[in-house]
């Protein structure tokens, strides 16, 4: 028995120390707990979002357009807000700017489902109108809450309703396309980049190769930070 310890500490002793203090078993149980800390952090916010009041948003909408892809994805993107297939489905980007997201983003060899995907509002604005600015001023609180949540490693905002929410009116979408900005949201800085909105890309189809730029320009922060997606 005794020669049994000894030998088992001869043994550990002769294996790296890496893998004698690796405590995987113990990491992965943090990471449930963070998990599960993520997850109701959302649930907490998504209901705080459904009892909103006075909102000219909730009153003529169907659902509630909450989220959708991976909560523990470090890319995270930020529409506008949602129309008539996703307040139907109460889900982002199902529609046709949806169908072009989703090939822009295979474009880069990213699939949809491992990134983190929201709007600014997030009830669908009647005939499908832009968001007043009070309306985004207004789910802007909420937005940043959902980003301080997320954590995301690079911060994609897609259009000139997302820009306005995060930097307000002073800037121009055309100009500041495509450039890295850090970014404090509740005290935290981000790392972000302004792009057009697929339902933009759409209407004006001669601007694609704008967008096309900033896609490669997002694949190559991808890869120098190594993130993992
Ligand atoms: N446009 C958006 O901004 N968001 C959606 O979810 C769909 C279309």
């Amino acid at each position: 028995m005794v020669n049994k310890e000894i030998l088992n500490e001869a043994f550990i002793k002769s294996i790296e120390s890496e893998y004698i203090f690796d405590n995987a078993p113990i990491n992965r149980l943090k990471k449930n707990e963070e998990k599960a800390g993520i997850d109701k952090k959302l649930i907490d916010l998504r209901e705080k979002i459904k009892s909103i009041e006075d909102c000219e948003l909730k009153k003529f909408a169907k659902n509630i357009v909450f989220n959708d892809g991976n909560p523990k994805s470090q890319i995270m993107l930020v529409g506008e807000g949602p129309g008539e297939k996703e307040d139907i489905q109460g889900k982002p980007f199902v529609g046709e700017a949806g169908i072009l997201l989703n090939k822009m983003l295979n474009a880069i060899k990213i699939n949809r489902k491992d990134v983190y995907i929201t709007n600014v509002v997030n009830y669908r604005p009647p005939n499908n109108r832009k968001p007043e600015i009070s309306e985004i001023n207004r789910y802007s609180v909420f937005l940043r809450e959902h980003i301080s949540i997320i954590n995301p490693k690079i911060l994609i905002l897609m259009g000139s309703t997302a820009m306005e929410a995060i930097f307000g009116q002073k800037l121009k979408i055309s100009k500041e396309r495509g450039k890295w900005k850090e970014t404090i949201i509740n005290q935290k800085t981000y790392l972000s980049i302004l792009t057009f909105h697929p339902a933009y890309l759409l209407r004006q189809p001669d601007q694609k190769k704008f967008s096309w730029e900033d896609l490669k320009n997002i694949r190559k922060k991808i890869d120098e930070l190594k993130i993992k997606i």
